[in-house]
């Protein structure tokens, strides 16, 4: 445990006390170290009455609720807030609207600098009304999926929104998904319309949003209509009686639209995640424990205020961008911001100026784009100002200590907290990070649990639980929370199987983690078969799967390689068919790389290939993954016993194809 024992540990930074340099009305934290105390002692001991606090008071209900929480972990049964009823839509866009009707909701950070704009309350009311509308008008009708395949465009977020507003479902794809990715998704959750753009932009790059759409929805027969954005003008074909122009089609409708109730525990939206075995699930979130997740994880992590102005980088296309640049700040009826472009466009200073511009109050990226902004030098950053910031945060995979102090030194300028927050798609908000008026941070670690959130260790394979400080062990919640997943879409047995039985009594993250001497929690990353790539989360199996649908590829295993940018890199070990002939290993590479992009999306392109004679398999047939680990790691000379293998003279063939690789 010597890499946590050692680093140092951080105060409450200068302008979570209201100085620090620059001349900003600097408020005073939510939350200190008191406070976040009490308040965690009674999230985990007076359960009912403290969440019926904050449900009331964070969510305006159509009809209020009567019972607080029900069900549990044994059955897979957990409801918060039952009787209640409520819109997701109303309570992010029409109260404030009401309320501040000019303030900006949405600024708009396109990819060519100073093409963006800004987009207020009122006009978010109206434009989500009237999208809602069309929608209506296409025969989307309560409990119905939609699939939201866009780019970062302010219609990203009216289109979540306006799905809410009529009880539709929405279900994201991220626009770097393939076309039989999309496909897939809207299949499993059998959705009747698809709302996509001509086309999309980032980095100065287009991409081809709608012909993705359309080879998607060849196969698709359940989608009805395709509304579609003009992002960039370009000529795209338009299949009459299917697809309809967004504009049009809002245009044409009156700017209101009642908000519809919604019980509680109706969904408001399904997102695919990778698992360690087969297909991607369809994540299932409710509506009111979500919404009180993101709202109160946006006031209290990021210490929101109301005349904030609050930065998620992420996409919306991942749990990161749903919690965090839609429904947490807009519940707090502050200002949020889409980024359409990327950290490098045009210039590794495009993250600066967008703070300078728009002087941003919190700030929330990914270790993998501080990473790469550390590698290209302090310079991008300096002669900026950011003294606006307060918090700046990361999510999505471990931190290292040199990229926290980076981050903490040339954008905080050791005056913000810096919030590293661990959480994940199944937890729809923050689960451990620290409060920035009331936590001292240690680089690397996510520190301590939010409110009602009971992480424990567990030993592996036995599943007792660890107790005391200095200990390891796979992480699980020991109590429900109001913003956790419900269900995976039309398959509820694999939620108990993945989440709930492994050890029971406990949510399962699938992570590793530590506990320090102070009790703070290090998360220590994946225990299954699941990568994490620059943040984003990539089964094993379904890069494997993808390349087995090669016509030359007898066998495949994907196994995580560490790489200093990206966190961990895919490597995948091919074993050809005997019949198989090629000419040219660089075209076959070449050829599988470009497999796994046509059936994933290029994100998951493995890093390296090693095409080799045979696996490493039991007398069982089952494929032995520690042994590849250990070869993609370098630590060919500490593999273990290899005594079970069915041929342990396959590993020396392996261990020369890596060799020649090198
Ligand atoms: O392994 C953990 C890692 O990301 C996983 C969740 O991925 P996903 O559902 O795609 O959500 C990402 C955004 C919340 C986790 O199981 N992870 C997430 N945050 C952290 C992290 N690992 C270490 N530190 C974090 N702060």
């Amino acid at each position: 445990m010597a890499e946590y024992r050692e680093v140092k540990t951080y105060d409450i930074p200068a302008r979570l006390k209201g100085k620090g340099t620059g001349s900003h009305d600097r408020p005073k934290p939510h939350i200190d170290e008191a406070t976040y105390k009490s308040n965690y002692q009674a999230s985990i001991t007076k359960i009912d009455e403290f969440w019926g606090k904050l449900g009331r008071e964070t969510i305006d209900w159509d009809v209020p609720f009567k019972t607080v929480r029900h069900g549990g972990f044994e059955k897979g049964d957990v409801a918060w807030f039952p009787e209640g009823q409520l819109n997701a839509s109303y309570n992010c866009v029409d109260r404030w609207a009401f309320r501040h009707p000019d303030k900006t909701a949405i600024i708009w950070e396109a990819d060519e600098p100073g093409q963006g704009k800004e987009i207020s309350y009122k006009e978010l009311l109206a434009e989500v009304c009237q999208v809602a509308n069309a929608l209506t008008n296409m025969g989307v009708r309560k409990g119905d999926a939609v699939i939201v395949y866009l780019p970062m465009i302010p219609e990203a977020a009216v289109a979540l929104l306006a799905c809410a507003r009529i009880g539709a479902v929405h279900s994201v794809v991220f626009a770097g998904f393939s076309a039989d990715s999309l496909r897939d998704r809207a299949v499993d959750c059998d959705a009747r319309v698809v709302i996509t753009t001509d086309e999309g932009k980032r980095g100065g790059r287009t991409i081809a949003t709608k012909s993705i759409v359309d080879a998607a929805l060849k196969e698709c027969p359940k989608v009805e209509h395709c509304l579609v954005v003009k992002r960039t003008g370009s000529d795209v074909p338009m299949q009459e009686g299917r697809d309809k122009w967004w504009h049009d089609a809002a245009a044409a409708e009156r700017a209101y639209c009642s908000p519809v109730p919604v019980q509680s525990e109706d969904p408001l939206f399904i997102l695919y995640t990778s698992g360690s075995t087969g297909k991607p699930k369809g994540v299932v979130h409710s509506t009111a424990g979500y919404l009180l997740g993101t709202a109160l994880t946006v006031k209290h992590i990021f210490d929101v205020h109301e005349n904030d102005r609050f930065a998620c980088m992420a996409d919306v296309g991942w749990i990161t961008g749903h919690s965090y640049i839609v429904y947490g700040p807009l519940m707090n009826g502050v200002t949020t911001l889409i980024f359409e472009s990327t950290p490098v466009y045009p210039t590794a200073s495009r993250y600066w100026e967008v703070v300078a511009q728009h002087k941003l109050t919190q700030f929330y990226t990914a270790p993998t784009s501080i990473r790469l902004l550390r590698r290209l030098g302090e310079e991008h950053v300096k002669g900026h100002d950011l003294t606006s910031l307060r918090v700046i945060g990361t999510v999505g995979e471990p931190i290292n200590p040199e990229a926290w102090d980076w981050y903490n030194e040339n954008v905080g300028h050791g005056e913000c907290a810096v919030v590293d927050t661990y959480w994940q798609t199944e937890t729809g908000a923050h689960m451990i990070s620290p409060f920035p008026g009331a936590t001292k941070t240690k680089p690397g670690s996510a520190t301590v649990p939010f409110w009602g959130v009971e992480p424990v260790l567990l030993d592996p394979q036995s599943g007792k639980l660890i107790e005391g400080n200095e200990v390891e062990g796979v992480l699980a919640i020991k109590q429900p929370w109001p913003s956790m997943a419900r269900t995976i879409k039309g398959d509820h047995q694999r939620f108990l199987d993945v989440y709930l039985k492994p050890y029971p009594g406990y949510y399962f993250t699938g992570d590793g983690a530590a506990r320090d001497k102070d009790g703070y929690i290090w998360i220590k990353g994946r225990v299954d078969d699941v990568c994490n790539v620059s943040g984003h989360r990539i089964g094993t199996a379904e890069i494997e799967s993808a390349l087995i649908q090669h016509p030359g590829v007898s066998e495949s295993a994907v196994v995580g390689i560490a790489d200093e940018v990206t966190g961990q890199a895919i490597c995948a070990y091919v074993a050809l068919k005997p019949s198989f002939s090629y000419d040219s290993h660089e075209a076959l590479v070449k050829e599988l790389v470009l497999q796994v992009r046509r059936n994933i999306g290029p994100f998951a392109a493995p890093k390296k290939i090693l095409v080799v004679k045979d696996l490493p398999k039991t007398r069982s047939g089952k494929i032995m993954r520690r042994i590849l680990r250990k070869v993609a790691s370098n630590e060919a000379d500490q593999l273990g016993d290899v005594s079970s293998l069915a041929d342990p003279s396959v590993v020396d063939g392996i261990i020369e194809v890596w060799n020649k690789d090198q």
